[in-house]
Order: structure tokens, then sequence, then C-alpha cells
């Protein structure tokens, strides 16, 4: 339904996005999650076709967003980041004139709006200016316009940014309703929002995807082992004797020394073992000096940390 292949966007020398493939199959609802600055806005607008990829394609329907970029579009339902609506009409007209420029008219088009008014639940502020309403009615009309038209595939930008707890629980129990008819793709830089709604999740960080998989399977590659590099001041036969006597080691692997002397590893702990003390006494009992010893944080732990670090201090806010 949709697959992108190696979407690149640059802004300038600024990288937006670097190398993004995915598929997305009928009746999924994917989570993108990503700090703030992932590019999670940049990959739903070069999918919407918005914006145009420096490199790489991505089809929807079998349309490619670079050939056919008006058919592709015709596919998707969009709210975009910050949901532009035209603050001057009731929110009816707007619904009218939405569906208009979508190709609906007569009949089709006023069951459609009695249809998605229903389904969001703007019936109560149908006959006011889009721009009165509050930003849990805004968000709801927008929803509402990225369904006028019935579009098999809906792309939500954060469609609870910026929502009160009573309005994030609505929006959310609208997009779960949605998933049934809908392909839904959603976009958060909150995790319990992909726990709360999304069957996988799609991890960006930094212009790159570096997981995709369900929520559990990213949780359970995030808490993995403890990976560190280390440098020690002996031969590499002393080196593995030292490593290999540590029970919680998974395994080591031999790294080329950097004209540092001594010899240096990689090493992966078993899960969820902190293995840094042990290796400490072990070289110490050994007389063996210890020249270097990093964490390497992986992408994925980065991410998580990230996301976890701005989700408690959206917590303190509210
Ligand atoms: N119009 C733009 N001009 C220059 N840089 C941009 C523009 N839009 C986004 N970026 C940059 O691209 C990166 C990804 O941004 P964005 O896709 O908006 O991330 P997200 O939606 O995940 O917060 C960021 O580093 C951002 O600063
Ligand atoms: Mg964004």
């Amino acid at each position: 339904m949709i697959e992108a292949i190696s979407l690149t966007k640059m802004y300038g020398t600024k990288k937006g996005v670097e190398n993004i493939s995915f598929k997305i199959d009928k009746g999924e609802i994917v989570g993108f999650l990503g700090p703030n600055g992932a590019g999670k806005t940049t990959t739903m607008r070069l999918l919407t076709g918005f914006l145009y990829p420096n490199d790489g394609d991505a089809y929807i329907e079998r349309n490619s967003i670079i050939e056919k970029p008006l058919i592709a579009r015709k596919y998707i339902g969009y709210l975009s980041e910050n949901n532009p609506l035209y603050e001057d009409l009731k929110v009816k007209e707007y619904l009218d004139f939405r569906g208009r420029v979508k190709g609906l008219k007569g009949k089709e088009l006023k069951n459609r709006i009695d249809y998605v008014v229903e389904k969001c639940e703007i019936r109560d502020v149908i006959s006011k200016l889009t721009g009165s309403c509050s930003k849990g009615y805004r968000q709801r009309i927008g929803i509402a316009d990225a369904l006028i038209n019935d579009p098999p595939i809906l792309i939500l930008d954060e469609p609870t940014q910026g929502l009160d707890p009573a309005q994030i629980y609505h929006t959310r129990e609208l997009i779960k309703s949605l998933s049934v008819e809908h392909t839904v793709i959603l976009s958060t830089h909150i995790l319990s929002e992909v726990e709360a709604i999304c069957s996988r999740v799609l991890l960006i960080q930094k212009g790159n995807l570096i997981f995709d998989g369900s929520l559990e399977e990213m949780k359970n590659a995030f808490k993995k082992n403890q990976v560190l590099d280390v440098t020690f001041l002996c031969d590499e036969t002393k080196g593995r004797e030292i490593l290999s006597s540590i029970k919680k080691i998974d395994r080591f692997e031999k790294l080329q020394n950097e004209g540092e002397g001594g010899s240096s590893f990689v090493i992966y702990s078993l899960e969820g073992e902190d293995i840094r003390e042990e290796i400490f006494w072990k070289c110490f009992e050994e007389r063996i000096p210890i020249l270097r010893l990093n964490e390497k944080k992986k992408s994925l732990e980065e991410a998580f940390l990230k996301i976890i670090s701005e989700e408690s201090k959206e917590e303190e806010i509210q």
C-alpha cells in the first residue's frame, strides 16, 4: 500500500531525512516516533507530495510520488503539523470548501460532511468560525478535513500535540476507530502515544530510520546489552584471558589499536548486566592498567532516552 525506498531530503546542506525505507500494509496503524527535529514531518511531507525528495521514491498504491504525484495524493488524507484552517469560515463552510477542492459535490459532498461531522464529533461547533474553536475541536476539524473524501490512508502529524488530557483521550479514541477502515500513520515524540494507539513503530533519529517493528520489540532491543569499548595495557592474549574470565560478558571482539598501545576490544554484556566494575576489579587483580573504558551508546538507546526525557518534561508542564 505504501512503500518508501531510500527517501532522502536535504534542506540546502542541512539533512531532513536520509535513506528512509519502509513498507506499510493496508489496515496498519503505524507510529513515526522520534524526538523533535528527527525528521517525522519531513517524511510525512514527502509521502503527501508537499516536498520533493532529493533521492529515492515512494509509492502510494503503486503510484510514484515523483511520476504520478497527483494520483498518489488522492489516496491520502493529511493532517499537517500546524493544521492551518481558514479562520474566517464557519466549520461547515470550511468542510464544504475542502470537499469541493477534493472533487466532491452535490449529494455525495453533503453525505460526506454529515459523516465526518458525526465521526469527529464536531456537530456542536458546526456553525462557529473555525478561528473561534478550541484547540481540541480544531484538531478534530483537521481530521474531518483529512477524512472528507474517504481516502484509504490517513497521515496525521502530531495529532494530539498541544491538547489537554481529556482532548488527547478523545482524539486517540477517534484515531483508533478510524484505523478500522483506514491505514493510519501518525507521528509523535511521545512514547505513550505509540503505546496507546499503534501496532507498529518506526523510530526516527537525526534523519535516519533506526528501528522498524512492534513496540515490544523496540523495548527489548533497547534493553538488551551494554556495549563497551576498552583498551588494556597488555598483549592481546592477556586481554582475551581477562575478558574470558568474566561471566557476565556475552562476547567480545578485538579492535584495531589506533596508535595508543595496549589491546583494544569491544565487549557486549549479557542482557541487562553492567560489567564495568567487574572489568575494573579483574584488571586490578591482574595488575593490568586500563587505558580507556567507554560505554558505547547505541543510536536506539540514545533516541529512546531523548524521547523519555522530552516526555517527562511535557508531563511537568501539564
Ligand atoms: N524548511 C526547513 N528548512 C531547513 N531545515 C528544516 C526545514 N524543515 C525542517 N528542517 C530540519 O530538518 C530536520 C527534520 O525536521 P522535521 O522533519 O520537522 O522533524 P520532526 O517533525 O521530527 O520534529 C530538523 O533538523 C529541522 O531543523
Ligand atoms: Mg514535526
